[in-house]
């Protein structure tokens, strides 16, 4: 039954799958020529088992930055090439449609996947999915925007009931959704596991086929996320086409068989078969175009060392640089003494069905010996010897994750004395600190120690490290290697330099060692708030009540999510949104503002003032006038990244901005408020360079 996939029994990779490690696939129909088509994740590079059983040849995919990372770039070229690199390692590995990009917002910086989503805002969620889209799609492979929609939490993200009104909605939680729709046509969209407004998101009929489908004109299918939804037959009726991955009762007695239900709900009269008519030429239609139905003859030899330049060039481009006390660039000789294990332990990308299987990632620490720096040998051979010893040991020993990923617990990292440190710090010119998180799938972050907040173990030997080495007036800085937010206002004064270097994919320690001696001249800008203190994030009641099993999540905030919420109500945050510095500066100028028929046309020019090449992520804010409805302060309406501008060089901007794009969902239809707008182009949320006005009346 078409309606139906298959995906057991690997439940999130089927090892007996025409493609091994593929999520799913969907029922062949040969008696009517119709082929199984293969469904592969994810959004940081194509999931597959590298290995298979019988067969010497390796089929690794690369190891892109996370989707955060890839948001922190603002540059859509980069979404592009990296879309069109995925999508060749998906056609050419034998997959049809791509288990990616994810949309969801970042609701709270503990969301366990925030790392697989882009933004919290949706046109920076938006705009970076339908560039991707349509870079995997150019490759004649499909994608499959999930996860559809407000699933924002793990804690149990199967039942758990999101209540959101719908001018949140519409305007935060699914308008990244229709903007990616709207642009890139994605072959396929995943519903999410969660209850929306209390219906299973996977059940929804105002959500699947009014919203997606009548309001946003999708031409593609739906599918469920792996064992959404408990009612085979509400999924087929609210618009939910394909149920994956099939024969879900097995593993949710809850759930009865889905092919059995679906016909005897057709045999009793509950379930009309125009319907299931209706949701098989949607699925059809989509896949009457893949690969798999073309007879597509793939090489399992996709171009893996091109692609690891594209993952190269999307890291350089993501890295944000948070602080920088004249430290960096660093000249090639200084000697480098490189503290915490996550030098030798980097994390490439957050676990669970986001994780992939790359051929090497490049450590910090390769990355560092590779491009020729002088990392501290006996440092780094101090550090290789107590991992090795401490992941022997029980406690810390690496396990399996829920998608066969290696489980990597955290090691406490003050295991140098006083004296030790004090060593390192006579000898070597700078310390570096990696402070590296891990999160995936299936659970949330904690907002505790360790997590969210520097462990005492860490803190400690922040503060031993800096304490030497300032001693000897010498510099700190840290290395943020993590995905999602953590807490950096208590610390940031410990360290000189901060560099947020996310999870850059397989090649991390090669963008991080290129960002430390100036090869690369950072350009990425957050694209979520890193706030002061936990207690300072909107979304208070995450991840709902009773907090210790969650049923319902109420989305109080409302539309204030992340910057709207920091700049309405006036709380400062640590790095606002679109905060990133770089090795030069940049000057913006002469902002023209015009009005004309349903646009607002703005230009100015942004020129490098600095003393090194560089690019700037040029944004433009719009302050709506007081009128009938709430307002946020400001909200992020179009952003630029300038090409590599030379000292002296300036690049004239261009934007055109939809007046629809201004107005306000209330709760019924789009309104636009008149009166005097105000145009705000800066450098990032709180650095507003430039400022103009427009009347609408
Ligand atoms: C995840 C999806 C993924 C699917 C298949 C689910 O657990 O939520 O994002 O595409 O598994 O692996």
């Amino acid at each position: 039954m078409l309606v139906v996939g298959v995906g057991m029994p690997g439940f999130f990779d089927n090892p007996h799958s025409r493609v091994p490690g593929a999520a799913g696939e969907t029922h062949p129909i040969p008696r009517l020529g119709i082929p199984s088509v293969v469904l592969a994740d994810g959004p940081a590079g194509l999931r597959i088992n590298p290995k298979r059983e019988g067969d010497e040849r390796s089929y690794h995919a690369t190891a892109f930055p996370v989707e955060t990372m890839l948001a922190s770039t603002w540059n859509r070229e980069v979404l592009r090439d990296v879309g069109r690199a995925v999508g060749e390692e998906v056609r050419e590995y034998g997959v049809d449609i791509l288990l990616a990009p994810a949309l969801n917002i970042h609701r709270n910086p503990l969301c366990g996947r925030n790392f697989e989503y882009y933004s919290e805002d949706p046109l920076l969620t938006g705009e970076m999915a339908a560039a991707f889209v349509k870079g995997v799609q150019s490759r004649g492979v499909g994608t499959c925007l999930k996860h559809f929609a407000a699933n924002n939490q793990e804690t149990n993200r199967m039942l758990v009931d999101t209540i959101v009104s719908e001018r949140a909605l519409r305007e935060i939680y699914l308008r990244g959704f229709e903007i990616a729709v709207r642009r890139s046509k994605p072959w396929a969209v995943m519903s999410a596991y969660n209850k929306l407004n209390g219906k299973y998101c996977s059940q929804n009929e105002w959500l699947l086929t009014k919203v997606l489908r009548a309001d946003w004109k999708f031409k593609g299918f739906v599918m469920t996320d792996w064992f959404a939804g408990v009612d085979p037959v509400e999924q087929m009726k609210a618009g939910n086409d394909m149920i994956m991955p099939g024969k879900t009762h097995q593993i949710n007695p809850n759930r009865k068989d889905e092919v059995e239900e679906i016909v005897s709900a057709v045999r009793e009269g509950r379930l009309n078969e125009d319907i299931l008519d209706r949701n098989v030429k949607n699925i059809l239609g989509v896949l009457v175009g893949s690969p798999s139905f073309e007879k597509y003859k793939y090489s399992d030899k996709p171009n893996l060392d091109a692609h690891a330049r594209v993952a190269y060039r999307a890291g350089a481009e993501g890295v944000v640089l948070l602080k920088n006390g004249g430290v960096l660039p660093l000249g090639k000789e200084a000697k480098i003494a490189l503290f915490g294990t996550g030098q030798v332990e980097t994390v490439k990308g957050g676990t669970g069905s986001g994780n992939t299987h790359p051929r090497y990632t490049v450590s910090i620490l390769e990355g560092m010996r590779k491009r020729g720096l002088r990392v501290d040998k006996e440092l780094a051979e101090v550090h290789v010897k107590y991992i090795d010893e401490m992941r022997a040991k029980e406690e810390y020993s690496i396990k399996e994750g829920m998608f066969g990923e290696p489980f990597v617990p955290r090691l406490p990292q003050d295991f140098l004395s006083e004296e030790e440190v004090e060593r390192f710090a006579e000898r070597d010119d700078v310390a570096f600190v990696v402070v590296s998180r891990i999160s995936g799938e299936g659970y949330d972050r904690s907002p505790e120690k360790g997590d969210f907040y520097l462990s005492d173990d860490e803190r400690n030997l922040l503060e031993r490290v800096s304490r030497a080495f300032r001693k000897h007036g010498k510099k700190v800085v840290v290395l943020m290697n993590i995905g999602s937010p953590i807490e950096v206002a208590s610390w940031r004064d410990l360290a000189d330099g901060i560099l947020l270097v996310w999870q850059a994919g397989q090649e991390t320690g090669t963008v991080v060692a290129d960002v430390i001696i100036g090869k690369i001249n950072p350009s990425g800008k957050l694209p979520t708030t890193f706030p002061k203190d936990y207690s300072d994030v909107p979304s208070w009641n995450f991840p709902g009540e009773p907090r210790d099993n969650p049923q319902k999540v109420i989305y109080d905030e409302g539309i204030y999510v992340g910057y709207r919420y920091y700049d309405t109500f006036g709380v400062e945050p640590a790095y606002e949104f679109g905060f990133g510095l770089s090795y030069t500066k940049f000057e913006y100028k002469n902002l023209e503002v015009s009005k004309t028929g349903k646009s607002i046309k703005i230009s100015f020019a942004v020129a490098n003032v600095g003393s090194l090449p560089g690019k700037e992520v040029a944004q433009v804010y719009i302050r709506a006038p007081k009128g009938a409805m709430d307002k946020p302060y400001q909200e992020l309406k179009g952003f630029h990244k300038t090409r590599l501008l030379n000292p002296g060089e300036a690049e004239e901007v261009e934007m055109e901005i939809g007046l629809k794009d201004l107005s306000s969902f209330d709760g019924k239809r789009w309104v636009l408020e008149d009166g005097e707008y105000e145009v705000r182009v800066g450098a990032s949320s709180r650095d507003i360079r430039l400022t103009g006005t427009f009347t609408l009346d």
